[in-house]
């Protein structure tokens, strides 16, 4: 039930921080083992490469998931959506191992995508918040999201349990190849930060809402911009206010606005700039200042790390890897809040439904 919650969004986003932790006990245990299959790792082993197949917010989620397997793993990942890669599949490489993001794992597109993969005896993993879905019965291999049941339409929750269960798999599959990289990468440490980051961000609620008022009352368009970790975290906090809110909205690369977009920006539109990215951090703020220029109202959203005076949101520390975890929470809340306030059904926005089970 909502509970006190007027909707469930907004219970959903509150109780990511205690989805962190449930991933952080059932995953990780005390000896400093993890909880993950070894036949599973063995199998992963073998693979050249990891094709992560997804739609929407689980798209997004294997966006980030790609970085964090290739620095912690040290195995090539590609991305794909199930709507077009089932039916223009790519040159596949040697040993391709297959993993299904899908929070009610019943997602059509995804699924004709793993009948193929079925039929070519190649090995998968489904990465679900529904233990008996499709998707986790036609898979090889599941691992639970443990994100517990999500009601609104807008996935929330799910995406920062699919980045933190990433984060376990590519911890596991790097220390099973004997990699530095695998021991190095403290996630037990990790999800502790990430859900008291979120929290923080959780108990700034009135300044989100005021932040929204001020940047999104009377817009049509709104930009996320980013580089990095941050593009693809620019393209979940799009979707998020277009699909409650119905602003139009776009996540772009910082760097590709003067390839084009930048002729979009106007006096006062409104540029949500992300900047967690280190390597990226310097060029983004260059960013920020050319569409200033144009007239545009920045927000930025800046990790403690690279942050400046005047921004206006603050990421608390962790490693930027997993850094959308916490950083995606703003934009959730940003998008509840304009939804709120143009009276849309936040739960049950028009158009869409929770699960697409039509291909
Ligand atoms: C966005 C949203 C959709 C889903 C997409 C995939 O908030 O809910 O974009 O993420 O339909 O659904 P699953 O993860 O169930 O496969």
């Amino acid at each position: 039930s909502k509970g006190t919650y007027d909707h469930y969004m907004l219970k959903e986003i509150d109780e990511q921080p205690s989805v962190m932790r449930r991933i952080s006990q059932n995953y990780l245990n005390n000896d400093g083992s993890l909880n993950v299959e070894q036949d599973l790792l063995d199998e992963m082993k073998k693979a050249d490469r990891l094709y992560i197949v997804a739609a929407g917010t689980s798209y997004h989620a294997g966006l980030v998931g790609k970085n964090i397997f290739e620095r912690v793993a040290d195995i090539p990942v590609d991305v794909e959506l199930g709507s077009e890669f089932g039916y223009h599949m790519p040159k596949l490489s040697k040993h391709p191992f297959f993993i299904f993001l899908s929070q009610s794992g019943e997602t059509a597109d995804s699924r004709q995508v793993l009948v193929k993969v079925n039929k070519m005896n190649l090995p998968s993993l489904t990465m679900t918040n529904v233990a008996n879905s499709t998707l986790s019965r036609e898979a090889t291999y599941t691992m639970e999201l443990l994100a517990g049941p999500e009601i609104a339409v807008a996935s929330t929750k799910a995406y920062t349990a699919q980045i933190a269960v990433e984060a376990v798999l590519a911890k596991a599959l790097g220390e099973a190849k004997g990699l530095q990289s695998g021991k190095d990468f403290n996630v037990k440490e990790q999800l502790a930060l990430a859900a008291n980051g979120i929290q923080t961000i959780v108990d700034e609620k009135s300044k989100i809402k005021d932040l929204t008022a001020d940047y999104l009352t009377d817009q049509k368009d709104a930009f996320y911009i980013g580089r990095g970790i941050d593009y693809a975290l620019a393209l979940e906090a799009a979707l998020k206010l277009k699909e409650i809110s119905y602003i139009h909205a776009e996540g772009f690369a910082a760097g590709e606005l003067k390839h084009g977009t930048i002729a979009l920006i106007e006096k006062n539109t409104p540029v949500l700039a992300y900047v967690n990215d280190g390597v990226g951090a310097s060029h983004t703020r260059g960013n920020i200042q050319e569409v200033e220029a144009r007239g545009a109202h920045v927000l930025v959203i800046a990790s403690q790390k690279y942050a400046e005076p005047t921004d206006q949101i603050i990421i608390p520390e962790i490693d930027e890897l997993i850094s959308p975890i916490i950083s995606v929470v703003p934009a959730q809340l940003i998008a509840y809040y304009a939804s709120l306030a143009r009276g849309n059904d936040v739960d049950k926005p028009r158009n869409l439904a929770k699960s697409v089970t039509v291909e």
